[in-house]
């Protein structure tokens, strides 16, 4: 199988309930972390890892996320020569650097869903998935480049966790599986938001994959899991009994946006490590 992973899958077509009023007409994903939007990091992180295909599972009322991904020739034609330039720069090398596809998922039936709706965008090979939301912050290396690195190593599909207090499991898909060398684990069991009490360990699913093209035949029969969704966790596991799934401890740090606590915790974060100077 291809060793390199040349597309990232932003699934982006969610509602953002945790986040009314402000997702009722703006997407959870173009909210801004000081002054870039939550997506931008994600492609940022992508950018960084050697990718350079960036697909885009877009809903209705998202038109803002292919709009910020184009140029806006009235603004930019408004704000030439001025020093106010300097803030497009990053944005202009992103449309540079990277190409966007984008596709509507019709009906939000869950996250595995909207994976599968961007099979047309990706094609038979192996391609990472972000979760916007969630923003990964690593200096040195960033989660997705960590991930790539390993996946040319093993060759399979890679989720990354993260030890969550016991409290909270039940908030995420949550793994249990035997250690093959420091921060990396052979996943042999995967439940999707277990109830309190039941969960396998306390190795939460974040929002950053690896998936290798296989997993979209499993989605193509993938029954409703919980809360009714098609639920990608549900897919993985039957990966990882018929083949192998890893599960990566990533180095850095998570802050779960798509709520309104770790929203502002990385506001602060980031605006005391890179906007204050
Ligand atoms: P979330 O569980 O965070 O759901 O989805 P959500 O609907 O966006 O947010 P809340 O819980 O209502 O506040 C995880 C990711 O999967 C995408 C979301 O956009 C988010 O990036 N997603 C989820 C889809 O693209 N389609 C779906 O049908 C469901």
């Amino acid at each position: 199988m291809n060793a390199t992973i040349k597309k990232c899958l932003f699934p982006a077509a969610g509602y953002g309930t945790r986040f009314l009023p402000a997702t009722k007409s703006m997407p959870k994903e173009m909210m801004p972390i000081v002054n870039k939007p939550l997506i931008e990091y994600g492609v940022d992180e992508a950018i960084a890892a050697g990718i350079d295909g960036m697909c885009i599972v877009t809903g209705r009322g998202k038109h803002s996320l292919s709009d910020h991904f184009d140029s806006n020739y009235e603004l930019e034609h408004q704000i030439s020569g001025t020093a106010k330039e300097d803030m497009l720069i990053d944005i202009r090398n992103i449309i540079d650097t990277a190409k966007f596809t984008f596709i509507r998922q019709r009906e939000m039936k869950g996250l595995g869903h909207a994976i599968l709706t961007g099979k047309e965008l990706v094609g038979d090979e192996p391609f990472a998935v972000v979760l916007a939301d969630d923003l990964c912050i690593n200096p040195d290396e960033g989660v997705l480049a960590q991930m790539v690195a390993l996946y040319k190593q093993f060759r399979c599909s890679i989720v990354a966790v993260e030890e969550v207090p016991a409290d909270e499991t039940h908030k995420y898909g949550v793994i249990a599986g035997e250690m093959i060398k420091d921060d990396l684990f052979r996943v042999d069991d995967m439940v999707e938001k277990p109830e309190p009490g039941t969960a396998p360990s306390n190795m939460a699913i974040i929002g950053r994959y690896i998936l290798t093209p296989d997993i979209f035949d499993i989605l193509e029969t993938q029954e409703p899991g919980k809360g009714g969704e098609i639920q990608i966790t549900d897919a993985l596991l039957k990966q990882a009994k018929s083949g192998c799934v890893l599960a990566y401890k990533f180095k850095g740090r998570r802050f779960d946006c798509g709520s309104v606590p770790g929203f502002i915790e990385a506001t602060n974060y980031c605006y005391e490590k890179f906007y204050k100077g």
